[in-house]
């Protein structure tokens, strides 16, 4: 499946980094083989060590919402750069950043910038135990939020484990983990039923609004509301991790897209335009009690970094009402071409599509797919023998079945076909 340039260079790779590679996703474990190394990106397109193109659709795991190398933004960069690379001090730039955030994200009044989702999400939590005083903190089956000792906790066998979580890594000790409560994604029974035994004990909810983590999962209709209305019925701090979905389902994520306000919000990757930028925010009172005005700790060398600040501002510039109509069409298209490849294939029932907005999903499991119970069904084996043909095909798919695939404006309807009649050969075989 990898070229020859890209096995040798991930033999090398080993030599020095755990699995040769930065992130473990791009090791391609899940679907086997070696991964491809990439050489440049250019618009939709990835070029690969050995100099093959690849239609991308995984876009940087979501940042690239303009395709790869937008001018405007690397203009940005460019002239940022000449500026100085970093200064460790308080810039206009990031300023007019949080104002263009919180024109976005009305409920972000105040804001902090982090240079990870991981430092985002760890550090609304932090933020949410110091203002409400409490421990305990909820977070869903299946939702990804970074890779804080906390969050790295997966559920109990029941739905309604109530109970403690246990760690998901090794090297995160049971303490770290022990007020992490886990429920399923989308029962709302089960988190109202949490409420009213432990209510006073939650510091935050957290939650990916659509779940892109355990492939495209959506919420259930007032699924969203009610996470919110229970925090505010007990004083908890409803926290909406919109790393993945914030500037990607609508200019303000999936708060926009549903009418919905949470206490707290996490965006990251689409914020920095391809560059190490994140952000926390929320309410007013909330974002005080961080530091320097209040007593929880949360500091950064590189946070609000100028260059990245810049591309972030060119990115947000450029994310127009025409963009997201493109992509909206682009991505229905994709949609309907997988679900007529499932369908000639006679896969029905064994293979899903799941989409919202440019997140979608091939599940190889039948379909609703409403939680990670349902995902968990899903047969990983299939789903690698697909990855590896869409690969041949010259299409750079998630390596992964639990991973949304993401569409972008540089997509057009020919790269968006080519997917098609890839999977449509994948699928047949
Ligand atoms: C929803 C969500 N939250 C948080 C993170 C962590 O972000 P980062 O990888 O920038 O630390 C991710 C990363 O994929 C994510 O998808």
């Amino acid at each position: 499946m990898s070229d020859a340039v890209s096995s040798a260079l991930f033999r090398r790779a080993q030599e020095l980094l755990p699995g040769g590679v930065n992130s473990p996703v791009r090791a391609f474990r899940a679907v086997g083989g070696d991964p491809i190394f990439i050489k440049e990106a250019s618009g939709a397109y990835l070029t690969g060590a050995d100099g093959r193109k690849y239609v991308d659709f995984i876009g940087s795991w979501g940042p690239m919402i303009l395709g790869h190398a937008h001018p405007a933004v690397v203009k940005a960069v460019q002239d940022a750069a000449i500026r100085g690379l970093s200064y460790g001090a308080p810039t206009e730039l990031e300023v007019t950043f949080a104002e263009a955030i919180r024109a976005i994200y009305p409920g972000i009044e105040k804001l902090r910038c982090t240079s990870s989702g991981t430092e985002a999400t760890m550090s609304a939590i932090r933020a949410a135990r110091g203002f409400t005083k409490r421990s305990a903190i909820v977070k869903f089956e299946g939702c990804y939020h970074g890779h804080a000792d906390c969050l790295l906790v997966k559920a109990g066998s029941g739905l309604a484990t109530f109970g403690v979580g246990a760690p998901d890594s090794a090297g995160v000790p049971e303490g770290a983990a022990k007020d992490t409560i886990v429920l399923a994604f989308n029962d709302t029974a089960g988190l109202t039923e949490l409420f009213a035994k432990r209510g006073h004990e939650i510091a935050a909810v957290i939650v990916e609004p659509v779940v892109g983590n355990m492939g495209c999962v959506a919420p259930e209709p007032g699924y969203l509301q009610a996470i919110i209305d229970l925090c505010k019925a007990s004083g908890a701090v409803s926290i909406f991790d919109e790393v993945m979905t914030g500037c990607r389902l609508a200019k303000g994520g999936a708060q926009q897209l549903y009418g919905l306000q949470a206490d707290m919000t996490c965006l990251g990757k689409i914020v920095g335009g391809g560059m190490p930028l994140a952000v926390y925010g929320g309410k007013r009172e909330i974002m005080d009690v961080v530091a320097p005005m209040g007593s929880v700790y949360q500091a950064g060398t590189l946070s609000g970094n100028p260059i990245a600040v810049s591309a972030g501002l060119a990115t947000l510039e450029l994310l127009l009402p025409a963009l997201y109509a493109k992509i909206e069409a682009s991505s229905a298209r994709l949609e309907k071409g997988l679900n007529e490849a499932i369908a000639a294939a006679k896969l029905e029932g064994q293979a899903t599509v799941q989409r919202v907005g440019s997140m979608i999903t091939l599940f190889f499991a039948p379909g609703p797919i409403k939680s990670w119970n349902d995902a968990n069904r899903a047969d990983r084996k299939r789903f690698g023998t697909f990855h590896g043909s869409m690969l041949e095909s010259g299409i750079y798919w998630p390596p992964a079945q639990f991973e949304a695939a993401f569409v972008s404006g540089a997509h057009e309807d020919a790269d968006i076909d080519a997917a098609i009649a890839a999977a449509a050969k994948a699928l047949a075989a």
